[in-house]
């Protein structure tokens, strides 16, 4: 069975699409299903953001693929692991949870880093392409800690 992981953001158009893309390249899809989604549904249905998508092919990544989608109560049952971009997320993500064994799924990404920090991952929707590149810099550092972490024999 493969292992099902899902990135979680606001929007589901900039930093999870950019999360999905670039664990994706890290690890081997016939073993790990990588997936992205928003809490909101104000983007629902549309591709990542141009900045997004952009900052990722520089990186040599394509996530234009993608198309976004909102976090769902089943989501729970489905995925292994879900990691959230910052704390306004993880609040309304653990909100819907039923029980501690969900609860225990969700963490912040940023802890791979920096354990029990609870940092978030700046949202860059309102900023410049530096914001997209500093997103992209900081979620290639965490992929890095998960992939390895996952790859670990247990
Ligand atoms: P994301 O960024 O959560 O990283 O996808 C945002 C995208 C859209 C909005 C907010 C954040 N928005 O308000 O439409």
């Amino acid at each position: 069975m493969k292992v099902k992981i899902l990135m979680v953001c606001l929007g589901n158009i900039c930093r999870s699409p950019l999360a999905e893309g670039i664990l994706k390249s890290k690890l081997d899809s016939r073993y790990y299903n990588i997936t992205s989604c928003g809490t909101s549904s104000y983007h629902v249905g549309s591709k990542p953001d141009q900045r997004s998508i952009d900052i990722a092919k520089q990186h040599g990544i394509n996530i234009t693929d993608q198309r976004a989608a909102q976090f769902k109560i089943s989501d729970f049952t489905i995925y292994d692991h879900i990691y959230v971009m910052d704390s306004s997320n993880y609040k309304n993500i653990i909100e819907l949870a039923s029980n501690d064994h969900e609860k225990n799924k969700v963490g912040h990404i940023l802890n791979e880093l920096h354990p029990n920090s609870n940092l978030d991952v700046p949202d860059p929707y309102y900023g410049g392409e530096q914001g997209f590149e500093n997103v992209f810099q900081m979620l290639n550092e965490a992929c890095n800690h998960i992939a390895l972490k996952l790859k670990e024999p247990n």
